[in-house]
């Protein structure tokens, strides 16, 4: 079966295959509005969720499925102190496909081992977020494509599960990847690692403004106090890495702003109605690109 764990197992081609997809959604959605009639997706959410909980709701609603949701760790018997394992074993008797996020990496690895029916990572901890990538690639090809792409990665790289899956993936579309965070929150070595590995076009950076005027992309993200083991570590980056319309006077005209949102102070509003914007269009984006998912991944369970 094919469980969607991390972005490491996406070939160029798988990714070409789901953005392909979810373009012809895009261009005629009424044409999947029967697709998966009677389909159940499985939700299983244990840590907070808007975009990707929301989005898969109607990715399922809209190829003519639905969801069963187990709601929140505090409305379910995890509450009462039932493992991850026999959850799923449980709720894949009750739906075609299921979606994890939980707050443990490796989480999702371990609770596919437990199932047959295909699984889907929404996000392990500060792992992978692979569904997050794939949508963030169908923005970036829409926007910037991926030919002689030069991206800018800023923000939380330590603990930022999207920045993890993006940056696997964007090894096999060659892009030059430059990554600028404070030394603290530096891409873990296991990650650094992986992308050498693959032949990942990598630099580091502690400060944004020597590299911007060479970005097509610039991907920020959230400084995510929930992920600190020590408060004092998240204050005292906490509000770095903050960019304006000012900042991007320096930028390409078309550079190309995103964020996989929730933002806090990272962006400031002045940039939301610039053409730099593209974290409004990157969220809707969620919609075809997770009806382009899971039509591939129900299509395989036939
Ligand atoms: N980008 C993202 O995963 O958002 P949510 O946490 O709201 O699902």
């Amino acid at each position: 079966h094919d469980h969607i764990i991390s972005a490491k197992q996406l070939s160029r081609a798988d990714i070409e295959e789901v953005l392909d997809r979810a373009a012809e959604v895009a261009a005629d959605p009424e044409a999947f509005a029967d697709r998966h009639e009677n389909a159940l997706l499985g939700l299983l959410f244990f840590e907070p969720s808007t975009r990707t909980k929301m989005s898969f709701t109607a990715a399922a609603k809209r190829l003519g499925g639905d969801v069963v949701d187990m709601g929140t760790v505090e409305s379910s018997s995890v509450k009462k102190g039932e493992s991850l394992a026999d959850t799923v074993r449980v709720v894949e008797g009750y739906a075609d496909a299921l979606v994890l996020r939980h707050p443990s990496e490796g989480s999702a690895q371990m609770a596919s081992e437990f199932v047959d029916v295909p699984l889907i990572n929404a996000g392990d901890g500060a792992g992978q977020h692979p569904t997050q990538t794939l949508l963030d690639l169908y923005t970036i090809r829409e926007s910037a494509g991926f030919d002689d792409l030069t991206i800018g990665i800023m923000g939380d790289l330590k603990y930022g599960r999207t920045v993890h899956s993006l940056a696997h993936a964007l090894t096999t579309v060659d892009a030059d990847q430059h990554f600028i965070s404070p030394e603290s929150l530096q891409l873990p070595r296991s990650v650094r690692y992986d992308l050498h590995e693959e032949g990942a076009t990598i630099r580091e950076h502690t400060e944004l403004e020597p590299v911007l005027p060479e970005l097509d992309v610039l991907y920020v993200t959230r400084i995510q106090a929930e992920r600190f083991p020590d408060e004092s570590e998240y204050r005292a980056v906490a509000g770095e890495y903050q960019i304006d319309a000012e900042t991007l006077e320096a930028a390409r005209d078309d550079l190309t702003v995103m964020h996989p949102l929730p933002r806090v102070d990272e962006i400031a509003h002045d940039i939301d109605d610039t053409d730099y914007a593209h974290y409004f269009q990157q969220a809707h984006n969620g919609v075809p690109v997770r009806m382009a998912l899971l039509d591939l991944v129900l299509e395989g369970q036939r």
